[in-house]
């Protein structure tokens, strides 16, 4: 069996690391290549989680690099086709919804390479939002669709897609379970700075919360206030470093900090009081890790965090982000929605 991996932004690489320790026991009759598109290319964004979770290089790297959506997916196609023309895989897996995820769905079902997407299903509804579409268009490119929940299996029936779906659970969770006790171990340079408790973790990367001055500035005023009483740690992405530029955060006790590797933020996030996040990935992690989240959009993927109050919708209005502070104390319980932590061998499982 020779599968190729299309990766390319920081939450694939937590995805493919996955999918690499479930090939790794199946033996010789078992080829996994990965390429990596070169969407995401600091050492702080992509080399750190490859030597940390221990992902093989990949083996090819295409460099394609920032740009706009349009050159950015179509510089990838032309550099992606050759090469899975060349290797000719029996399968093609894609992971999420960024765009490298879309030209990996459009190069290899035009090839008609049969193709698996890793965390299928998902959907906000919202198609304004760039992995909206990506996820969208990947699905239905896709012959086999790797639910990581009841609910994306739920909307892939809608869209008449039952037939292609298979409920995995989530290769995030096995990620969760699989490096959170290696992370206390071995990482926590930037983590064992702050002491469990007594701090906040903030993440803010999502376009629609960057490129909007006036949700960006709400965001920053409702992290200010909390910062009065707790500190707010703030891993910034490249996007919205770029806009907030390199001067000083708003309050003394808000500290922005270069984005942290996988095990630093397992850990960050494991100590934290609470998580404010526009993240996908860090709204599921904050579940697992059973901290109080909320969410600084006005919809989300993820609706089973919502239950019981464990996530909380608050969009960019500073008002409804402090009174989601005021009932983190309502969280829980939580429910085991996930999988069982083998979503890596359930997803080999179904390619035959
Ligand atoms: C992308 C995904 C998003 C995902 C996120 C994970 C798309 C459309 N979006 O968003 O779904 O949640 O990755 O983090 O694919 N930059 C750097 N160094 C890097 C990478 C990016 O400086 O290593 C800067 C560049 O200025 C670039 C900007 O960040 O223009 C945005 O990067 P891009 O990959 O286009 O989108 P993300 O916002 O990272
Ligand atoms: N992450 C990380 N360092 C950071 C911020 C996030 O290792 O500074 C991890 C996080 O734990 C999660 C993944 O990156 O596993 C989420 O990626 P991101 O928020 O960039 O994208 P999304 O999940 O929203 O697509």
């Amino acid at each position: 069996m020779q599968i190729v991996s299309i990766v390319g932004a920081r939450p694939q690489f937590v995805k493919v690391a996955v999918v690499c320790r479930a090939v790794q026991p199946r033996g010789a009759g078992w080829t996994h290549r990965i390429i990596h598109t070169g969407q995401h290319y600091d050492a702080q964004m992509s080399a750190v989680f490859f030597e940390e979770l221990g992902i093989p290089a990949a083996d090819y790297n295409l460099g394609v690099g920032s740009g706009g959506h349009g050159a950015q997916t179509g510089e990838m196609l032309k550099r992606m086709e050759p090469v899975l023309e060349e290797l000719q895989p029996d399968w093609v897996l894609l992971y999420g919804d960024t765009n490298s995820t879309l030209a990996g769905a459009i190069a290899a079902s035009k090839l008609h390479l049969k193709t698996a997407h890793v965390e299928a299903g998902l959907r906000s509804y919202n198609r304004r939002m760039p992995e909206e579409l990506n996820r969208v268009a990947a699905d239905h490119l896709s012959d086999v669709l790797l639910c990581p929940t009841a609910a994306a299996v739920e909307n892939l029936t809608r869209e008449g897609l039952r037939e292609r779906a298979v409920l995995t659970g989530d290769v995030m969770y096995d990620a969760t379970l699989a490096y959170l006790q290696m992370a206390s171990q071995k990482s926590g340079e930037t983590a064992g700075r702050w002491k469990p408790g007594e701090f906040v973790l903030a993440t803010v990367h999502r376009a629609e919360n960057t490129d909007d001055p006036e949700r960006l500035a709400c965001i920053v005023a409702a992290l200010g206030q909390i910062a009065e009483s707790v500190p707010v740690v703030w891993p910034v992405h490249p996007r919205t470093r770029k806009i907030l530029g390199a001067g000083e955060p708003p309050s003394p006790n808000i500290h922005w900090i270069e984005p942290v590797s996988y095990f630093d933020m397992l850990l960050l996030e494991s100590r934290a009081r609470f998580i404010l996040t526009d993240s996908g990935g860090v709204q599921k992690e904050a579940y697992w890790m059973r901290k109080p989240c909320i969410t600084l959009r006005d919809e989300t993927e993820w609706v089973e965090t919502l239950e019981n109050g464990c996530n909380r919708l608050a969009g960019a209005s500073a008002v409804r982000i402090l009174e989601a502070v005021r009932r983190t104390g309502e969280a829980g319980p939580w429910l085991p929605l996930y999988g069982d932590g083998h979503a890596g061998e359930a997803i080999l499982n179904a390619l035959g």
